[in-house]
């Protein structure tokens, strides 16, 4: 099944469940690498993300088994080989290879990472922060070696809040000798989320969550369960959702306050909201107003909500300003929301203005990347008559079972060839 095909206009109530959060697990699936037993996490997301993780991980000979939303995973046998590149260029998140493999064995051989095309998406300062902890980079073909006779701790400098460095260092320097201090560090309840599993392993890591880490190299790591916490961007989209379709329409094993800064803007444009402890939930009210929003590092607005917003924004009476500040090709979804009505300027890349409200109609579309296809979808639920989107995988890469989960509350929306 290559397409979803959704009939706009329906009324979507009931009760959503979020599940584990994709850009953690897929940080803490090659983190296990570092276990010298066997390790076992849990709430993983069903993505094929984590499939292509699972692939590499079996291709390194790694016993791992997966049953439902446990994975378990035992690296004592495995080997340490180049990662080709098409296994390594199936997401981004693989070059995590780079700091469990280095942090493990002191040597890494591996094709780039992929992902999608939402910008240049460099590495320099995760190379940085490994060339600093004493290791040698180099480029051969298209495949990047990374050797170190041993890693020392040191006080690495992030010139910008990089989620995938801050990790990839932390992953590289958790068994080094003596201390490293990530400086600058990025902030994201990812980075904790892997700190913690990695101190439950017997890790010593103080500040993640800071813009301050320090991490001090232990010699062995041993068996530990470690949780997935809850998916903020996969919540914040079943939010947005819900602000345009939901009546009582409730987003359940969320953790409210990772979704802050997007419950904030949703409110100051008019949405209500009921605040639990694990849930949100909302009744849509029908006059929304403009609102301004700005992407930054978090606890800002993240850009991963920026695509799914603008839908939202084009059902807003006014112009919203939409700023992204951290990909430089995060656009790609305006084209077809033009196309299905919406009145949208794009500034050089960087600046966008929504106008609503605008009554939006079913095309036939594409997701561009994951989510700008995210972005379509809504822009299908809330459209009149039929909106078929193609290239889905992006979808299908961040969103676990997203089709069924929209059915289960009154979607009229499924797969088709
Ligand atoms: C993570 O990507 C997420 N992906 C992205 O989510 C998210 O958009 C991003 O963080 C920002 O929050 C995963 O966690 C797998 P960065 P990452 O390093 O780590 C520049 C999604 O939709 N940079 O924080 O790749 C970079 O160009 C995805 O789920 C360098 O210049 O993002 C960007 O402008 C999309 N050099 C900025 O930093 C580097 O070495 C932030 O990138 C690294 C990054």
């Amino acid at each position: 099944m290559s397409k979803i095909k959704i009939e706009g206009g329906h009324k979507l109530t009931g009760t959503v469940n979020i599940s584990g959060a994709k850009n953690s697990a897929v940080a803490l699936i090659p983190a296990a690498i570092l276990c010298d037993e066997e390790t076992s996490i849990i709430n993983v997301p069903n993505i094929s993300d984590v499939d292509s993780l699972e692939e590499i991980l079996k291709y390194l000979k790694a016993d791992v088994k997966r049953e439902e939303d446990h994975v378990t995973i035992n690296c004592q046998n495995m080997t340490n080989k180049c990662i080709p590149h098409e296994l390594s260029s199936k997401l981004r998140a693989s070059y995590y290879f780079m700091g469990a493999l280095l942090g493990k064995f002191h040597e890494v051989d591996m094709h780039f990472p992929g992902g999608c095309s939402i910008g240049k998406r460099p590495i320099d300062l995760h190379l940085k922060g490994f060339r600093e902890l004493g290791a040698t980079v180099y480029e051969k073909d298209d495949h990047i070696i990374i050797k170190a006779k041993e890693l020392t701790g040191n006080k690495i400098y992030l010139d910008i809040p990089s989620v995938g460095a801050t990790i990839n260092i932390m992953l590289a320097a958790v068994k080094a000798k003596g201390t490293t201090i990530i400086e600058n560090a990025a902030q994201e309840p990812e980075i904790v989320n892997v700190a913690m599993y990695l101190n439950n392993m017997g890790a010593q890591i103080t500040g993640a969550g800071s813009n301050l880490i320090k991490i001090t190299g232990v010699s062995t790591l041993t068996k530990a369960i470690h949780e997935v916490i809850p998916d903020r961007i996969e919540a914040g989209t079943y939010l947005i959702i819900a602000s345009l379709l939901g009546e009582n329409l409730k987003i359940n094993k969320v953790i409210p306050n990772h979704l802050e800064s997007l419950v904030s803007k949703l409110k100051e444009a008019g949405v209500n909201m009921e605040i639990g402890n694990d849930y949100i939930r909302v009744n849509k009210v029908n006059e929304y107003k403009a609102i301004n929003i700005k992407t930054l590092v978090y606890p800002g607005f993240p850009t991963d909500l920026q695509q799914p917003m603008i839908p939202f924004l084009t059902q807003c009476h006014g112009i919203s300003k939409v700023e992204e500040t951290i990909w430089e090709n995060r656009f790609q979804n305006i084209m077809d929301t033009i196309k299905m009505g919406a009145n949208i300027e794009v500034e050089n890349n960087k600046v966008a203005y929504v106008k609503g409200k605008t009554p939006l109609k079913g095309e036939n579309v594409s997701a561009t990347d994951l989510r700008g296809g995210a972005s379509m979808l809504i822009c299908g639920l809330i459209a009149e008559g039929i909106t078929v989107i193609d290239n889905i995988n992006f979808i299908l890469r961040g969103y676990d079972n997203i089709v069924n989960k929209l059915k289960e509350v009154g979607a009229n929306i499924e797969l088709i060839d």
